[in-house]
């Protein structure tokens, strides 16, 4: 077999083992990261997407480089798709030690842009999602047990109106499930990430060198983030290190949410602008 993915951290190898976690959205971007770094932990890994050839690639890689990962199908949008892929996967691996609810949709558009559908698309995806996922895992949740959502800035953001509106949502529903399952042992946080290289939203945010590195300048440590900053950051939360931490909603920016939505208002003027002149 060859050796397990290793990851540039500072935790111990076998931090996660023994371990299954759920990861909705894990086929891309920083869920991809986050699954990629507990099965180099020893973490067993379902990675869930909508896609189910997608899943498995990512699962397919995690395995190529030595851990233990299947690739489940659903949309977190369809509660009875999501309870019979759950159920497969703790057939396969047991029950959940861990539900990461990371799966989103995104799009750019300003409020007079964006169709009550488009609107409900969001929603639906991001916040009854990450309910919907919690809710059928949760039936397989070992307890302890963790639970991560990955959430946005509480700012108002030019262009995602949507998108905070749902992640607010979340927000709450992550802090009030802190509160209701503290007493079974489960530990419900999230994450805020900043500005994440290599990913689908820093694409769209920023398709160019001289984009990325405004963005990058407008964060106080000086540059984008990489999926092992969040990685790290959902080791450290769903770790024993993290015992006495429910409810908390960890920004991994960079500092970026000191400033508020000021950069994006920013750019946002800067392509309004752009449109006037054009
Ligand atoms: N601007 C405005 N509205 C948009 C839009 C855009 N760029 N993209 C989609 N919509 C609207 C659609 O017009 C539709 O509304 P309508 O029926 O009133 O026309 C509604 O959103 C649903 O679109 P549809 O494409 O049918 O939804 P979907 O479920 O297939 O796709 C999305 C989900 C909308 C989130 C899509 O953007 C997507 O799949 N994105 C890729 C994955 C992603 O977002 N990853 C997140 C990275 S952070």
């Amino acid at each position: 077999m060859s050796q397990p993915h290793q990851a540039d951290t500072t935790f111990r190898p076998d931090l996660l083992a023994g371990k299954h976690a759920l990861i909705t959205g894990g086929g891309s971007g920083i869920n991809l990261g986050i699954a990629q770094s507990f099965a180099a932990h020893g973490c067993k890994v379902t990675v869930l997407g909508r896609n189910l050839e997608k899943a498995q690639k990512a699962a397919q890689g995690i395995v190529d480089a030595g851990g233990q990962a299947l690739g489940v199908s659903a949309d977190v949008r369809d509660f009875a798709a999501l309870e019979a892929a759950v159920a497969q996967a703790a057939a396969q691996f047991g029950n959940f030690d861990i539900i990461l609810a990371g799966a989103a949709g995104n799009f750019p558009a300003p409020v007079d842009g964006i169709s009550p559908n488009g609107f409900k698309t969001v929603v639906d995806i991001d916040l009854l999602g990450t309910f919907n996922t919690i809710k059928a895992a949760a039936v397989h949740l070992n307890k302890p047990g963790n639970i991560l959502s990955i959430s946005a800035y509480g700012n108002p953001v030019p262009m995602q109106a949507h998108v905070v509106a749902a992640k607010a949502g979340v927000d709450a529903l992550t802090q009030t499930l802190a509160v209701e399952w503290g007493v079974r042992g489960v530990r419900v946080n999230a994450i805020i990430p900043g500005p994440i290289d290599g990913t689908e939203g820093m694409a769209r945010l920023a398709p160019d060198e001289k984009s990325r590195s405004r963005v990058a300048q407008a964060v106080p440590l000086n540059r984008l983030g990489v999926p092992q900053d969040i990685a790290n950051a959902a080791l450290f939360l769903v770790s024993d290190a993290a015992s006495y931490v429910t409810g908390v909603i960890l920004p991994v920016d960079g500092g970026q949410n000191m400033l508020g939505g000021a950069p994006q208002y920013q750019t946002y003027l800067a392509m309004q602008q752009a449109e006037q002149k054009a």
